[in-house]
């Protein structure tokens, strides 16, 4: 049986470069069985033609809002009936707006006003248009609307800008369809679960500091598993360009320090802590109050260092403290550093990542995982790290339950 079998996807497409990749997205959602009905708007017809929408999806596109023929077949209201999942990908900033404001002036916008289905929407435009107060507050409006929001990737984009907005890859938004009709077991359900993610900086003055390539996409998949698992989560955040998920308590920090603050002062409310920050672990001695100058003559600088606190091992060193998993990231030798990493700082789990590989781990929409625990290891294969993280999760929570 297929995972998307008897289940009717109305696909609506928004006028985006992004469009080109719904060719791809109809082809995987019917080899897993669902049915898939497309409707257009105008400007999407620039980026991709109905008669290739049709022919992937074996049914006439829709456009029109006064089309009497298409009325005639499956009218507008009997399409949005119709839809166990209204998926709007690309959706632009254009329609995200009209969307937000309940505008219905074409097919597909007027169908999201009719439909008593679930709509998804994965957001794609350039990143300053993303970022902008007027989209950021319509996405915010939508969540709290409980529409689904899958998306955006950050990466290079079609204009030549890189940031966030990038419509997710086909296969991620297949995995979001099928996650969505096939809900995960709620193991982690009344948990609380608090995660650390992104990198830390450290000032050396007020224009530079010291940090590192991760960019959160581990952590924040982590927390949307966990939460999707019926955790109630706590997302502390270093720096990060990305979107806080939706029902998480995020809490933003800068430094190490600042992370170690936020993480003990709420972790005795905790069960379990994953610990997915890259943590720098030392910050300069002091830090000049004004910007270091450039002395004529001097070709070299030095910066005196001091340990950051080991966050992970604070918590694991606490009296009942919370069933705790650390990430490892390595560069040799992952299972050795890894097991030891475990041993030094008294880990229920260890998850370690070869940071060497290419395309994966640090600042990458993909990882893989080796995890281990007192006795036992087990290896999670290269996919999305949204789906590595619900792996992680799974096997985090059936070592929880049983140390309980
Ligand atoms: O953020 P992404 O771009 O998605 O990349 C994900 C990732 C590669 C950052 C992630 O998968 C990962 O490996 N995170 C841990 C990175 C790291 O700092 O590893 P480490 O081996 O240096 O640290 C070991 C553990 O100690 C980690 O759990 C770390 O959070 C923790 N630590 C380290 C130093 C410190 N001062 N305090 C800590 O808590």
């Amino acid at each position: 049986m297929t995972a998307l079998a008897n289940k009717r996807i109305l696909l609506g497409i928004t006028g985006g470069i992004a469009a080109y990749k719904c060719a791809e997205l109809t082809r995987r959602l019917t080899e897993q069985g669902a049915e898939v009905r497309v409707v257009m708007t105008s400007s999407a017809q620039h980026f991709i033609t109905p008669l290739t929408m049709q022919a992937v999806s074996g049914y006439p596109v829709a456009s029109s809002l006064l089309n009497p023929a298409a009325e005639a077949g499956m009218g507008h209201i009997e399409l949005a009936k119709w839809a166990d999942l209204v998926l709007i990908a690309p959706a632009t900033a254009n329609f995200i707006g009209k969307f937000t404001a309940g505008i219905g002036d074409d097919l597909l916008t007027t169908l999201c006003l009719a439909t008593p289905a679930p709509i998804a929407l994965a957001p794609a435009m350039n990143q300053v248009m993303y970022q902008a107060p007027a989209t950021q507050a319509n996405l915010a409006t939508l969540a709290q609307r409980d529409m689904l929001l899958w998306g955006p990737a950050a990466g290079a984009q079609a204009c030549g800008d890189v940031g966030l907005g990038r419509m997710l890859d086909p296969l991620e938004l297949l995995a979001s369809v099928i996650d969505f009709f096939n809900p995960p077991v709620q193991t982690l359900a009344d948990v609380n679960i608090m995660i650390t993610a992104g990198p830390t900086r450290e000032d050396i003055d007020p224009v530079r500091y010291i940090s590192n390539h991760s960019s959160g996409k581990m952590g924040y998949a982590l927390a949307v598993a966990a939460q999707q698992l019926g955790a109630n989560v706590t997302l502390v955040s270093g720096p990060v360009n990305l979107t806080e998920p939706s029902h998480c308590r995020t809490v933003k920090v800068t430094s190490a320090l600042e992370m170690q603050a936020a993480v003990m002062a709420d972790i005795s409310q905790q069960n379990i802590f994953i610990a997915c920050a890259a943590v720098a672990d030392f910050r300069p001695v002091s830090i000049a109050e004004q910007k270091i100058k450039k002395t004529s003559g001097n070709d070299g600088m030095t910066i005196n260092l001091v340990k950051n606190p080991d966050i992970v091992a604070s918590v694991a060193a606490l009296a009942d403290g919370p069933f705790t998993v650390g990430f490892a990231a390595e560069t040799q030798d992952v299972a050795q550093y890894a097991r030891d990493k475990m041993q030094r700082k008294n880990l229920a789990m260890i998850a370690a990542n070869d940071v060497a590989k290419s395309g994966q781990g640090f600042n990458a929409d993909v990882n893989s995982l080796s995890v281990f625990w007192p006795g036992g290891q087990q290896d999670i294969a290269l996919a999305s790290k949204s789906e590595i993280a619900m792996q992680l999760l799974q096997l985090i929570s059936s070592h929880y339950q049983q140390a309980r």
